[in-house]
C-alpha cells in the first residue's frame, strides 16, 4: 500500500506561506466551452494477447486446430501407465470449408481407471475458480459406433486432481456438436489446470472445435471476461474506437479484419492472421465488439477498413477500391440498419435485432504511413459514398494534428482528424501546457486515438521495451496526466480520446508492446497507476470548462463544472520531486462549501502495481476542510491529485 502522510498535505494554514505561493488560478465566471460528451473512451485490438488469451472469455487455445499448419499446438496427449494415444492433425477430415483441419486421436490402449485422450493447455493454464459452471461445446466424430463415453474434465497439470468433469455419452460417426456443463466445486482457485477429453477404451475419434468457457460478463454465450470488463466499465467509457489500430489494416490486405467473415457461428469463422505475430480466433468477432459497447453504455467509434495494409499494399482509389466502400457501407448497415435491410436483417439472425448507435466512423488507420501518397483519394472516395447515404455521420481522416498539416486529407474536409501520441513523460510535460491552445477552433474536430507516456528513454516499438514490466510506473501516470488535463482544457475541440494499448497478458510471450493499461493472466487481473489516473479523469468531469492559469509553478492542470449540480473539479499534477505548495485561487464564484474532497495518487516515480502487488499505487480520497476562493493546497512530490468542491 502507498505510505501515506496525507494530513501533512492538506490545507496549509498560515497566510504569510499563502502570500509567497505560486498560483493556480481557476476562472469561474468565464467558461471557455463546453466539455465534449463523450471525450473518454477505449481503444483496443487484438494485440498482447488482448482478445484471445484476454478480454474474449474463451479458455482453449487453438480451439480449432488452426493455429499451426504442421502441429497441433496447446495440445498434448494424455497417457496413462497401461493406456496410450497419439495426436496428429488431420486436414483430409476437417469440420467444414472454414476451419480446414481437425484432431485426430488414435487410441491404441485404454481401459476403465486407464483412459487415454487429449488435453489442452489453455491460455498460459485454464482458470480453475471455486464453484463455478463452465460450458463446454466440442464438434467430433468417431471413426466406428460405439464409442463412448467421453470424458470432459478441467484437471491439474499432472491429472492428478479433478476439478470438474461431465460427459459425453455417445459420439457418432458423422460430425455432431455436444455441450458439457462442467461445475467446480469447494476447491482453491488455480491456473495451474488443463482441459482434458479422454476415453476408456481404444479407437479414432477427430475433434473439430473444443471450447471452454467460464461465466462470462452478463452471461452473454461467447462472451467477455468478468474481471476485465468490470475494469473496463469502471472507467466510464464513452465509446469505443474499433477494430484497431494495426489489426483493422493487417500486414496484407488478405489479413486486414474482413468483419463480414467474423460474424455467424464460431464454427464458421476461419481466423486470420493478425499484424502482432499470432492468429486470432475471430472469436470476438464484429457483432461481439457491439455488444461490448452496448455492455458498457459506450458506443462503437467504427474503425472501416481503407484500402490501405502495413506491409504497404494500397488499392487505388477507384473501381479498385469500390468494393471496398461497398463492405464498409455494408459494415454500417449492420451496425444501424433495420431489421429490413440486408445487413441489419443478418444482424438480427445473429442475434441482435435493434440497431446500435453511431456517428463516427474512422476511414483507416495512420494512413500518413502510405507513402504511395493515395489517401486523399481513398478517403475522398469513402467520404462521398459515406455522406451519401448517411449524411449524418461524422468521418474522421487518420492523418491527425501530430502530422505536419501540409500531409492531410485536402480534397474533402473531414469532420475529424485522429492524433496519435506515443511520447515520453518529458515530452508531454514540455508540450502538454500549449497543447491545442491555439488550435483554429474552425478546424475539424479533433480525436486522440491513440496515446500513452513512456518513461523509458526508448519508445515502445523498441525491441528493448520487452526487457521492462509490461505496465506503466507512476512516473508514466504523470505523463499521462498532464496530457489528459491539456485534452480536457481543450475538450471544446477534443472530443474524444483514449489510451493505447489497453490490455496485456503478462505471462512470458504474450505480449508486444508496452506499456499498457492493464495486466492480467488466466486468473487475476490488475490496473496500472495510469488506469486509476484515467479512471480518476474519466469519471469526474464536467460539462464546462473553466480556464485555468498556473503561475510560477510547474503544477499543471484543468478544471471543468458540473453545471446543473455546480461542482467543480479540479485536477493539479505535481511532477516534482518535493512538496508543492500552490495557492487555489476561484474566481467567479458566489460561495464554495467549505468542505470538499482530495483524492491522490502519489509515491516515488517507479511505484508501480503488478499480478502480485495490483494496488501499490491507487487513489486515497481524503476530506478537505476551509474551503474559500483562496486557499493554500500542498501537493506531494510526483502526484496527481482531484480536488472536488461545491459552488453555490
Ligand atoms: O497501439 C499500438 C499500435 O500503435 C496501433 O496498432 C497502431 O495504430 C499504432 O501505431
Amino acid at each position: 500500500m502507498i505510505k501515506h502522510t496525507t494530513l501533512m498535505f492538506g490545507l496549509v494554514a498560515l497566510a504569510s506561506h499563502l502570500n509567497a505561493a505560486p498560483t493556480f488560478t481557476i476562472d469561474a465566471s468565464h467558461p471557455s466551452g463546453n466539455v465534449s460528451p463523450i471525450l473518454y473512451g477505449l481503444m483496443t485490438e487484438e494485440i498482447n494477447h488482448g482478445y484471445d488469451g484476454g478480454l474474449y472469455a474463451e479458455l482453449v487455445q487453438n480451439r480449432a486446430f488452426m493455429d499451426d499448419t504442421n502441429a497441433p499446438v496447446h495440445w498434448s496427449v494424455v497417457n496413462g501407465p497401461e493406456s496410450g494415444a497419439t495426436i496428429a492433425l488431420d486436414p483430409a477430415n476437417p469440420l467444414n470449408d472454414r476451419l480446414t483441419t481437425s484432431l485426430r486421436v488414435n487410441i491404441s490402449n485404454a481401459a476403465k481407471g486407464s483412459p487415454a485422450g487429449v488435453a489442452n493447455e489453455g491460455y498460459w493454464g485454464i482458470p480453475v475458480q471455486p464453484r463455478t459452471t463452465y460450458h463446454a461445446a466440442i464438434w467430433v466424430k468417431a471413426a466406428a459406433s460405439g464409442m463412448g463415453p467421453m470424458t470432459v474434465s478441467i484437471v491439474s497439470e499432472d491429472g492428478g486432481a479433478v476439478y470438474a468433469a461431465g460427459k459425453i455419452p455417445q459420439i457418432g460417426t458423422n460430425w455432431n456438436r455436444f455441450e458439457v456443463t462442467l461445475k467446480t466445486g469447494k476447491v482453491a482457485p488455480t491456473d495451474s489446470a488443463k482441459f482434458a477429453l479422454t476415453l476408456d477404451q481404444p479407437g479414432t475419434v477427430w475433434l473439430g472445435l473444443v471450447s471452454l468457457f467460464p461465466p462470462t460478463w452478463n452471461n452473454r454465450p461467447n462472451g467477455l471476461r468478468k474481471d476485465l470488463m468490470q475494469m473496463l466499465v469502471d472507467l466510464k467509457p464513452k465509446f469505443l474506437r474499433m477494430p484497431g489500430g494495426n489489426y483493422l489494416e493487417g500486414d496484407t490486405v488478405d489479413t486486414r479484419f474482413d468483419w463480414k467473415k467474423t460474424i455467424g457461428p464460431i464454427e464458421q469463422r476461419h481466423g486470420h492472421q493478425g499484424p502482432w505475430g499470432y492468429r486470432s480466433t475471430d472469436g470476438l468477432g464484429f457483432l461481439e465488439f457491439l455488444e461490448w459497447c452496448e455492455d458498457m453504455k459506450a458506443e462503437p467509434v467504427l474503425a472501416v477498413y481503407a484500402g490501405y495494409s502495413l506491409k504497404g499494399a494500397h488499392i487505388n482509389a477507384g473501381p479498385d477500391l469500390a468494393p471496398f466502400v461497398q463492405d464498409a457501407l455494408d459494415e454500417i448497415e449492420y451496425v444501424t440498419g433495420g431489421t429490413n435491410t440486408q445487413w441489419g436483417a443478418e444482424r438480427a439472425k445473429d442475434g441482435h435485432p435493434a440497431p446500435f448507435p453511431l456517428h463516427y466512423v474512422e476511414i483507416g488507420n495512420e494512413d500518413w504511413f502510405d507513402k504511395s501518397g493515395s489517401y486523399d483519394a481513398r478517403f475522398a472516395q469513402f467520404y462521398d459514398a459515406i455522406k451519401a447515404k448517411y449524411p449524418q455521420l461524422k468521418t474522421i481522416s487518420t492523418i491527425g494534428d501530430d502530422q505536419p498539416a501540409n500531409t492531410r486529407v485536402k480534397s474533402r474536409k473531414p469532420d475529424v482528424i485522429d492524433g496519435h501520441y506515443y511520447r515520453s513523460v518529458e515530452d508531454f510535460l514540455q508540450m502538454s501546457p500549449d497543447y491545442a491552445k491555439n488550435y483554429d477552433r474552425n478546424s475539424p474536430e479533433i480525436f486522440d486515438g491513440e496515446w500513452a507516456s513512456y518513461e523509458s528513454s526508448f519508445p515502445p516499438w523498441d525491441d528493448r521495451s520487452k526487457q521492462l514490466a509490461p505496465t506503466p510506473d507512476l512516473r508514466a501516470a504523470i505523463g499521462d496526466a498532464v496530457f489528459m488535463a491539456a485534452m480536457e482544457r481543450n475538450s471544446d475541440l477534443i472530443k474524444m480520446q483514449c489510451y493505447a494499448p489497453l490490455l496485456v497478458n503478462v505471462n512470458p510471450g504474450a505480449r508486444q508492446w508496452r506499456p499498457d493499461l492493464i495486466g492480467y493472466n488466466a486468473i487475476s487481473s490488475y490496473g496500472s497507476p495510469s488506469y486509476y489516473t484515467i479512471q480518476m479523469f474519466s469519471r469526474n468531469v464536467g460539462d464546462e470548462i473553466l480556464p485555468v492559469s498556473p503561475s510560477d509553478t510547474e503544477i499543471q492542470g484543468c478544471a471543468t463544472r458540473d453545471s446543473k449540480t455546480g461542482e467543480i473539479f479540479i485536477k493539479l499534477v505535481n511532477p516534482g520531486v518535493t512538496n508543492a505548495v500552490v495557492k487555489i485561487e476561484i474566481k467567479g464564484v458566489d460561495s464554495l462549501a467549505s468542505k470538499g474532497t482530495a483524492t491522490t495518487i502519489q509515491g516515488s516515480p517507479e511505484d508501480t502495481n503488478s499480478i502480485n502487488h495490483p494496488r501499490n499505487v491507487v487513489p486515497v480520497a481524503t476530506t478537505l476542510r476551509d474551503v474559500k476562493s483562496e486557499f493554500p493546497y500542498t501537493m506531494p512530490p510526483q502526484s496527481i491529485v482531484l480536488l472536488k468542491l461545491k459552488s453555490r
